[in-house]
This record gives structure tokens, sequence and C-alpha cells, in this order.
């Protein structure tokens, strides 16, 4: 027999011990919680496989040069240098548009970096690994071998050119040619070099609903089925001494490194270099053709062996067709873009691409009005950064900080949105066209503001 208070005893043991499990169940799940989130999982769990998911590990002094920066490989490569400095591979750090972004909420610093300044010795920390895997949790302690001077350098030169001998231990410098006489240890990897681009831009990955990379030069290259490297367009050949006159050393086989791509720099000051370090537009103008009810314009991407545009999707080339009067007044005006077309949000995803492969061509068809035209004049813009993105830039410049702030504020006046590369007079009567010369076009590009 079971009296009462036997009973109520029994069911206060049962409660209470559903109460203690209750309890160690909310602290096992709530430590399971804090374990899985708080835990560091290393960056290549997260990314496998991705070159970009790590800086170049931190290198130790060169034998003969020291600290492997930019400004001291200068002191003897001294041309190389001054080439290499006026180009967006110098500039990828301090480029308003980059520190803009980069300041967003929504970026993650660290993966931005290890593409803009590549090396571990650029970076004040190093990343040991990633909170619960979540690329907006770095876990990051001091880096010994910071490097302020080379983390303003950008792409660098230790980028393509040093690395760390896996057995010695040491830095050496991976050439091209062989055969040279350097003061620093060398080997010979021309392949290696050539297609360290490939890393950069050649990527295409999805990291979020609004962040999504998507460079495909090398993808596009690798179609045409050509034998040139993406060096052979953006490292013009030239013959010289390597290294500066003081050192008496041979004329050999150089390249310039200017890598000029679309002909927009990242300063108004870097204008007057673009041609000389190998600027040329990747589209020709082949064909205008003026008939009774139609005109069209024909072009041809002639010189680049990827599409153009390539690389950043936010790039575009504005084509505009003027007609002009006897008078040379504008009496006709029309404009069509070619470029890709991507909607961000809320999902990001390209809706559209008029862009021309290698080899082929865009035509554009317009309707020919009743008006006196005598002539049209044609123009070509390339445009890296549009005028609403820019103003948007300004408006969010509250994100970014000192010094870069008051750049992002003045970008309208600092930051060239776009270049005119191609201008073209055609007369209706006489069917003669007159191009204006690059080298005009590029003085003009130093005083025009916007896209
Ligand atoms: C003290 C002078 C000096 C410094 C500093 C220096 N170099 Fe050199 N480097 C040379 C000389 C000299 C040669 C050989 C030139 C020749 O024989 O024509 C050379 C050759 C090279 C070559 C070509 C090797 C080949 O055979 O293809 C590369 C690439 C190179 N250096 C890169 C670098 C880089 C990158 C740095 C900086 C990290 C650097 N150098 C710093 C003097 C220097
Ligand atoms: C995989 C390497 C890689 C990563 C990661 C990367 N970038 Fe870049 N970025 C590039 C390359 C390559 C270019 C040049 C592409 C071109 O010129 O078309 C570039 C260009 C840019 C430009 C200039 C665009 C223009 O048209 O001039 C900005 C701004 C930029 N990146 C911002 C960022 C931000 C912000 C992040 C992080 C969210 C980031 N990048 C991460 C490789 C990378
Ligand atoms: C570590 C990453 C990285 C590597 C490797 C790299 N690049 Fe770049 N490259 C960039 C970034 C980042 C930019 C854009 C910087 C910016 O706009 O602020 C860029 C810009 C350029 C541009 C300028 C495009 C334009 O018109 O603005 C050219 C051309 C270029 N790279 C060619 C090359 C070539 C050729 C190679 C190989 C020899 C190469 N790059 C290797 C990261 C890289
Ligand atoms: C984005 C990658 C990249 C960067 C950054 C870079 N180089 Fe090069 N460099 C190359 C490639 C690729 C070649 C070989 C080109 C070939 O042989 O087709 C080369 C060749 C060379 C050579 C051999 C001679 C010649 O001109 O072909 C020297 C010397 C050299 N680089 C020095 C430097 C120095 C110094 C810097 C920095 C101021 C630098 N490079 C920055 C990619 C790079
Ligand atoms: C046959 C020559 C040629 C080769 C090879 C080539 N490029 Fe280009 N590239 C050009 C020309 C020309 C332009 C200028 C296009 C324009 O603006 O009309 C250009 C533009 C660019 C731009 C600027 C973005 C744009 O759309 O203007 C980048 C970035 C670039 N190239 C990277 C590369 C990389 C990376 C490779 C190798 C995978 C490569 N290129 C191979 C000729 C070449």
């Amino acid at each position: 027999m079971v009296s009462r208070s036997e009973t109520s005893v029994g069911n206060w043991k049962l409660k209470r011990n559903i109460y203690i499990s209750f309890f160690l169940f909310l602290v096992l799940g709530i430590s399971i919680y804090l374990y899985r989130n708080q835990r560091e999982i290393a960056i290549e769990q997260v990314f496998p496989g991705k070159v970009w998911a790590k800086p170049i590990e931190n290198l130790p002094n060169l034998k003969g040069v020291g600290a492997p920066t930019a400004k001291n490989c200068g002191s003897c490569h001294t041309e190389i240098y001054e080439e290499w400095k006026r180009s967006t591979h110098a500039n990828a750090l301090s480029d308003i548009q980059f520190q803009s972004e980069l300041a967003k909420p929504s970026s993650p610093k660290w993966i931005c970096l290890n593409c803009h300044i590549p090396v571990q010795n650029q970076r004040e920390t190093i990343i040991t690994g990633l909170k619960n895997g979540d690329y907006f949790r770095p876990v990051e302690i001091p880096n010994p071998s910071f490097n302020a001077e080379m983390k303003a350098e950008g792409v660098t030169c230790a980028t393509c050119h040093v690395r760390v001998d896996s057995e010695s231990k040491e830095s050496y410098v991976i050439g091209a040619l062989g055969g040279t006489s350097p003061p620093h240890p060398v080997k010979i990897d021309r392949k290696q070099l050539q297609e360290r681009c490939y890393d950069c831009h050649n990527e295409t990955y999805t990291l979020n609903e609004s962040l999504v990379c998507s460079f495909q030069t090398g993808t596009e290259l690798l179609s045409t089925k050509s034998n040139e490297s993406c060096s052979s367009c953006h490292q013009p050949e030239v013959r010289r001494s390597i290294v500066k006159p003081s050192l008496h050393k041979p004329i050999r086989k150089s390249h310039k490194h200017g890598f000029i791509g679309a002909g927009v720099p990242k300063t108004f000051d870097l204008y007057p270099d673009q041609i000389r370090l190998g600027y040329k537009p990747g589209i020709v103008l082949t064909e205008i053709k003026v008939e009774k009810n139609t005109i069209e314009v024909q072009i041809g991407n002639i010189n680049a062996n990827h599409h153009v545009t390539t690389g950043d999707p936010e790039r575009f080339y504005r084509l505009l067709l003027v007609g002009l009067d006897r008078d040379g007044h504008s009496i006709f005006n029309a404009e069509t873009t070619i470029g890709q077309e991507w909607s961000w949000s809320p999902v990001a995803k390209k809706v559209g691409d008029t862009r021309i492969p290698f080899g082929e061509k865009f035509v554009w068809k317009l309707k020919q009005s009743d008006l006196p035209i005598v002539s049209f004049k044609f123009q070509a813009i390339h445009v890296r950064l549009k005028n609403i993105t820019s103003d948007y830039m300004i408006q969010s410049s509250g994100y970014v900080s000192s010094p870069y702030r008051e750049k992002v504020e003045k970008m309208k006046d600092l930051y060239p949105h776009s270049s005119l590369v191609i201008e073209s007079l055609y007369h209706i009567n006489s069917k003669s066209r007159k191009d204006t010369p690059l080298e005009e076009l590029f003085k003009r590009n130093q005083l025009r503001k916007g896209e």
C-alpha cells in the first residue's frame, strides 16, 4: 500500500529529477553552442584550395637586399620600379574606391586585403583561424614581421617575385631570364611568374547573397586558344639593362611593369604615363555606314584576348553618336553601352551581358532621322565608376577613416571615373573619317571629370 504522503514524495522526486535533467541539458546546450560558436576553424577548412584565402607567408629579409619591399628592389631595378610605382597594382591599397568599399560594414576586410595587399609582411595581424568558420570573425594575433612601408605598396614586387625556400627557410627571387648575375638568390620559373595573374584575376566565388567575386579574365583568355599570356600584352617587351646603369649590366629582354589595362588610372597625374607604359584600347571602330534610313556603327574587339570589358563587373563602355549640321551644331544624340549588368539586391546576379569576346563585333544600328545631318561624331568612353556610385560613396564616407575619408569626400575631383579612348568624325558625303590621335585624347582625359 502506498500512502498519500509517499505519493507526493515520489512526485516531488520525479519533478526534481526532471528539473535537474532539464537544467543539465540547458547547460550542455549552452556549452555546445558556446564551444561551436567560439571554436577556431582553420581557414583552409572554410575555403579549401583558395589561394586568396591566405596571404603569402612572412618573407624573411632577402640576402643582398634586406626587407623585400618594392622600394628596396627599386634601389637597383630603378626603371622597373618607376613603372610599377605608376601601376594600378601599386595603388591597390590607396585606391579611393577600394578604401570606400573596404570600409563598408558588409566587407570581410581581411579577404579583400588578401588580394590588394597580398604578403603577410604587409599586415598588422596574422589570422590564425575563423570563429566557428565565420568569415566575419577572424581570430587575429599581432604580426612580428609587419612592415608599414611595405603595406602601402599594394600589389608589391614580392607578390609575384619573392618566396621562402621550404628547406633553407630563406627568401629567394623568382626570375624569368636566367644567365643573369644578381646579388640575391634567384630561381628561374617564368611559367610560375606568368601564371600568378590567374590567382587574383580569375576567380568566381559567391561569399554571400550580396558579395560575389566575378573575375573571369583567365578563362576568357584560355577560351581564345591563343598562346598569349597576360604579360605579353600587359607587360610589353623592351630591350634594356634590367638594373641602373651604374651596375654595368648587359642589355637584355625586359618587360614594362606599368600593368596598364583600361587606361583609367587611379589619379589624374598618371594620365601622361598611360600610353608610354603600353595603353591601347581593346576595341577598334571598324566601320561607320550611313545609308538612307539607317546608321550602322561596328566595333570589333581586336586587341584584347579576353572580353571587353573584363574583370570588375561594374566597368563598361559608353558609346555616343552625335549628328552635326552644316554649322557644326549638334542636332541628334544617341547613346548605348557595352558591359555587364548586375542587380545587387536582394541577391547579386548578372542580368545582362553585351561585352565583346575576342575577335567578335558589336553592331549598333540606329534609325536615320530626317534631320539635315552632314557629319557624325562617334566617341567611346571606358567607364570605371558611375557618377551615381561615387555620389553614394560620398554619402557613406562616414564609414571611412582618415586620411581616406577626406579623399572620398573629394573623389569627384580626385578620382578619374572614365577615359575617352576613341573619337572619330565621319562626313556623310565624302564617306571620309578623321580619328583623333590617342595622345590628344589622353591630354583631354586629364581634364575630364565624371563618367
Ligand atoms: C643591390 C641591387 C639589387 C637589389 C636591391 C635587387 N636586385 Fe634584383 N637583380 C640585381 C642584379 C644586378 C640582377 C642581374 C642583372 C643582370 O645580370 O642583368 C638582378 C636580377 C633580378 C631578376 C632577374 C633574374 C633572372 O635571371 O630572371 C629579378 C626578377 C630580380 N632581380 C628581382 C628583384 C626583386 C623582386 C628585388 C627586391 C625584392 C630585387 N631584385 C632587388 C640587383 C638587385
Ligand atoms: C580574388 C582576389 C580579390 C579579392 C578577394 C578582392 N579583390 Fe578587389 N580586385 C581584384 C582584382 C583582380 C581587381 C582588378 C579588376 C579589374 O581591374 O577589372 C580588383 C579591383 C577592385 C576595385 C577597383 C574596381 C575598379 O573598377 O577599378 C575595388 C574597389 C575592389 N577591388 C574592392 C574589393 C573589396 C571591397 C574586396 C573585399 C570585399 C575585394 N576587392 C576583394 C581582386 C580581388
Ligand atoms: C595578388 C593579386 C594579384 C595578382 C597576382 C595580379 N594582380 Fe593585377 N590587379 C590586382 C588588383 C587588386 C588590381 C586592382 C587594384 C585596384 O583597382 O585598386 C589589379 C589590377 C590590374 C590591372 C589594371 C586593370 C585596370 O585597368 O585598372 C592589370 C592590367 C593587371 N592587374 C594585370 C595583371 C597581370 C598581367 C598579372 C600577372 C603578371 C597580375 N595582374 C597579377 C591583383 C593582382
Ligand atoms: C603582378 C606580378 C608582378 C609584379 C607585381 C612585379 N613583377 Fe616583375 N615580372 C613579372 C613577370 C610575369 C615577369 C616575366 C615576364 C616575362 O618574361 O614574360 C617579370 C619580370 C621581371 C624581371 C626580369 C626582367 C624583365 O623585365 O622581364 C625583373 C628584374 C622584375 N620583374 C622585377 C620586378 C620588380 C623590381 C618589381 C617591383 C618594383 C616587379 N618586378 C613587380 C611579374 C611581376
Ligand atoms: C592580346 C592582348 C591581351 C592579353 C593576352 C590580355 N589582355 Fe587584358 N587587356 C588588353 C587590352 C587591349 C585591354 C584594354 C581593353 C579596353 O579597355 O578596351 C585590356 C584590359 C584588361 C583589364 C582592364 C579591364 C577592362 O575591361 O578594361 C584587365 C584587368 C586585364 N586586361 C587583365 C588581363 C589578364 C589578367 C590577362 C591574362 C589572363 C589579360 N588581361 C590578357 C589586352 C590583353
